[in-house]
């Protein structure tokens, strides 16, 4: 990898740590999404069961830590950090684009250092779809697997990212069909994920006629990568980039539009994230039919500190989520997904304008 890459990477990292970076005025769409108290739980708090399975991986409760880096010698540290806080706590992890290891099998070490420190839990490769565009494919898709003895691939859509940052990769062209045959070709399961704008119902049955295992949906609500690109051009003085980020701050589908309309058109292993920033926010997105959550920006500052900050973070959220549960009476995740949830507000009216319907989850199943 050039060093420009690696300076961009560790940029990126310096201004979500130093800058606030979420979008503004539009929201996730969790505040839309209200449970039914249970006056009556009828189960102990303390006997909850809050274990999952995602793609025949056990883990303790249904939460990742979401893509965030590797690729710059600074960044193993964070990397190893978070790996070894998902081990002990029985969780996963996901790494950021593995792009420059395969370019540069220097920086192997940056994204090899998961397994090391994490022998047992659920572990996500990565690469970027503008890569695919521009020639990467599923031997490059096997390396990044392979390279970190990965549990499942995650190839990531960031198109907004590359419209807003001067040195992006505009060229997505033939990039479903890479897709296809990176999931017909190698033997882990292949989910695709967005970076914080969202995945709309018609591109979740594409990918999922093209043979993917999951999506992850990355809707708006959390980081927004054009507030990334808008404080870097901030910072070196480029008026019309700064602008250009300001304009598109806001862009994306909701967190919560973008998780009920792909529950709603495929059957594929569903991961909820962009701006999950709670326990309550877990449980709200497994009530609404994914099957876990995944959480990245919360992490990254504890990340810089220990793994120790790493597990109080994670471990807060997870106790959070178990308080939901007693709130509701469900003492297991499958039954958290069967209680009423009512969606309301702007969430409801965007998802009615598309044809689909918030109404389905507010009766208490049988
Ligand atoms: C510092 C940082 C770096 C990221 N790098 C990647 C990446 O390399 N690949 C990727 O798929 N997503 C990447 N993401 C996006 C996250 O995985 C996630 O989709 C997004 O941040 C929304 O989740 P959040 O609101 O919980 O942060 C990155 C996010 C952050 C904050």
């Amino acid at each position: 990898m050039s060093n420009q890459t690696e300076e961009r990477k560790l940029n990126h990292i310096k201004v979500c740590l130093e800058e606030d970076v979420q979008t503004r005025r539009k929201t996730t769409g969790f505040e839309d999404v209200f449970f039914v108290h249970q006056a009556l739980p009828e189960i102990k708090r303390d006997r909850i069961d809050l274990s999952t399975s995602i793609f025949n991986h056990k883990l303790t409760a249904p939460l990742i830590v979401g893509a965030m880096t590797g690729g710059a010698a600074k960044t193993t540290k964070i990397n190893a950090a978070i790996a070894q806080a998902v081990e002990e706590l029985g969780l996963g992890m996901g790494v950021g684009s593995q792009r420059a290891a395969i370019d540069n099998r220097k920086l192997e070490h940056t994204f090899t250092v998961t397994r090391e420190k994490a022998p047992t839990a659920l572990l996500v490769a990565n690469i970027g779809a503008p890569q695919l565009a521009r020639g990467y494919g599923v031997k490059e898709a096997k390396r990044a697997v392979d390279m970190m003895e990965a549990d499942a691939l995650a190839i990531h859509l960031n198109p907004l990212q590359e419209a807003v940052q001067p040195e992006g990769e505009t060229d997505y062209t033939g990039v479903l069909k890479k897709i296809g045959e990176i999931a017909q070709a190698i033997d882990v399961p292949v989910i695709v994920k967005e970076t914080g704008a969202g995945i709309a119902a018609e591109e979740a049955k594409m990918l999922e006629d093209a043979g993917v295992a999951g999506i992850d949906v990355a809707g708006a609500g959390g980081t927004s990568w054009a507030a990334v690109e808008y404080h870097r051009a901030k910072r070196v003085g480029d008026e019309s980039r700064q602008s250009l980020g300001e304009n598109f701050w806001d862009w994306g589908i909701p967190t919560v539009v973008s998780l009920i309309e792909v529950i709603q058109s495929v059957h594929l292993t569903v991961i909820a994230s962009g701006g999950v920033r709670s326990g309550l926010d877990v449980a709200k997105a497994l009530a609404l039919g994914a099957d876990l959550a995944s959480t990245s920006l919360p992490v990254l500052r504890p990340a810089t500190k220990s793994q120790e900050e790493v597990k109080k973070t994670l471990q807060f959220t997870i106790d959070e989520l178990r308080n939901v549960m007693f709130l509701v009476g469900a003492e297991s995740i499958q039954k958290l997904r069967d209680v009423p949830i009512v969606v309301v507000g702007k969430t409801a009216e965007w998802l009615r304008a598309r044809g689909f319907h918030p109404e389905l989850y507010a009766k208490r199943k049988a």
